[in-house]
């Protein structure tokens, strides 16, 4: 016979009741009560308040009976013409190129920067550019944050204006959601997942657990046709995407948009990509009518720098299989104040303290009652180790009132010794440098014997370390 106790009642209960739990934003691990810091990962202030829904009969899981019939399939069985016309090229070659190759179809994009960097103009450009150049793809632009006619103002500006772009001004996903299978577009564009919520879970829109639903919710959406999403991220004060860690890990591709609101450029640069590489870049410029493409990023970033001026030495960089060169400046002031003042614009700062006490080591230079300032233009982020040469020439230029000839470049690692080592892809940046007119390229001592550039012959400076940076300086 069975007895109802008290206790199985209560046990009932407690699970047809809400319960508010505590989850991790960066690990997911859930807790009963609140803590300053996770038991699971060691992370300060990530846990977040979330009320759980009773699990409805519907959500429990049945197991599936197997009708007897293989569902897995080999590799090789998967025929050649299964990937064709899977990308979507958006029309925008940076974008593109910083994608892999264009937008995979059923697949989420995450598009996070800071506010105003320009990331609704961004997807506002790809959507126009997608519907011309990919015959007529449908397009739904979804904005939380603009109105209808703030949009239209916006693409009038750019030019954008199409026949199979549709703006939805909404926030509620279950609104959204009905419209997306009303009009069924080949691309969904979300702006932003903050700014949506879902009436089912009570926390305000940007919550942690509001945006972990609602990502889940478009990211099931997306993989069960062939629609592609992207959504925009906002990102917190530190710069990194708000909402749980885990949203980075759901979607498909992480693209961060960077860029000093104050300077024209921006870069695209992918942190995640299941389909194509992280090393890509792409590079643009804010300009009146929108982002306008840089495909020549060196020509830009030096066609302005001054020439035979003391503390400025171009170096060149790689991001991803693309050679860019920028240009480092150097100034150097005596100071009064007993502790010198070391400021670092887009370079490491570490690395620009190890070389500055190279140089002071190794050469003898007198720092230690000076302010260094070293400065990237083009508010470009060099974390090379191959632009140490450039960086020290640019030092001892500064420090020397010597000016770089204007028709060199440096590159090379500085080991602590002063030596100068050697850096991979030295003979793409070998050509970068010919391809910009550099006629003085001063390279590590120990790649000359590699470098098969026939151009070349004659512009190649081997340097062995800091000690022979001061012959070519003047
Ligand atoms: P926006 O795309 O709204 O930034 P986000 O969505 O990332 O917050 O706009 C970025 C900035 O770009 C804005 O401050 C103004 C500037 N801008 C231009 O300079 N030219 C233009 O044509 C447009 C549309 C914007
Ligand atoms: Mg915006």
């Amino acid at each position: 016979m069975i007895v109802n106790t008290g206790k199985t009642k209560e046990k009932i209960m407690a699970q047809t009741k809400e319960k508010t739990v505590y989850v991790c934003s960066s690990c997911g691990a859930v807790f009963d009560k609140w803590s300053g810091k996770c038991r699971e990962c060691g992370e300060w202030n990530t846990l977040e308040e979330e009320i759980r829904k009773p699990a409805s009969p519907k959500n429990e899981r049945i197991a599936p009976a197997s009708d007897g019939t293989q569902k897995s399939m080999r590799l090789s069985q998967i025929p050649a013409g299964y990937t064709d016309g899977i990308r979507i090229k958006t029309g925008i070659g940076e974008l593109d190129r910083a994608l892999g190759g264009g937008i995979v179809k059923s697949s989420v994009i995450l598009i996070s920067g800071e506010p105003g960097i320009g990331k609704s103009t961004l997807l506002l450009q790809l959507a126009g550019s997608c519907c011309e150049n990919g015959g007529g793809r449908k397009i739904l632009y979804v904005s939380g944050e603009e109105s209808a006619a703030q949009i239209k103002l916006r693409a009038q500006r750019l030019g954008v204006q199409n026949e199979t772009l549709f703006l939805l001004c909404e926030s509620d996903v279950d609104a959204i959601l009905a419209e997306v299978d009303l009009i069924d577009p080949d691309i969904l564009i979300i702006d932003s997942v903050q700014t949506v919520f879902d009436r089912s879970v009570s926390s305000s829109s940007g919550s942690i657990s509001q945006v972990k639903q609602i990502s889940q919710l478009f990211i099931a959406r997306t993989k069960s046709s062939s629609m592609a999403t992207v959504l925009v991220g906002h990102v917190n004060k530190d710069g990194a995407i708000a909402g749980p860690k885990l949203l980075e890990h759901m979607v498909d591709v992480v693209l961060h948009f960077e860029g000093d609101r104050t300077r024209s450029y921006r870069i695209v640069r992918a942190a995640k990509n299941r389909f194509g590489s992280t090393n890509e870049i792409g590079v643009f410029e804010m300009t009146g009518e929108g982002l306008e493409e840089v495909s020549d990023p060196s020509m830009r970033l030096i066609e302005d720098s001054p020439k035979n001026v003391p503390g400025n030495c171009p170096v060149c960089v790689m991001e991803g299989t693309r050679p860019i060169i920028a240009e480092v400046q150097a100034l150097v002031s005596k100071t009064p104040f007993p502790t010198p003042k070391r400021i670092g614009n887009g370079t490491d700062f570490n690395r620009m303290a190890i070389i500055l006490a190279i140089l002071e080591k190794r050469l003898g230079l007198r720092l230690y009652d000076k302010d260094v300032y070293v400065n990237v233009t083009g508010g470009l982020r060099l974390d090379e180790t191959s632009t140490d040469l450039g960086i020290a020439a640019a030092v001892l230029s500064a420090a020397t009132e010597k000016p770089v000839p204007s028709d060199m470049i440096a590159i090379g690692e500085l080991g602590l010794s002063g030596e100068c080592r050697a850096v991979p892809g030295i003979e793409s940046r070998i050509a970068e440098a010919l391809r910009m007119g550099f006629g003085r390229i001063l390279v590590p001592y120990r790649s000359i014997g590699k470098i098969k550039i026939r151009d070349a012959d004659g512009k190649l400076f081997p340097v062995r370390s800091v000690f022979n940076l001061g012959e070519y300086l003047g």
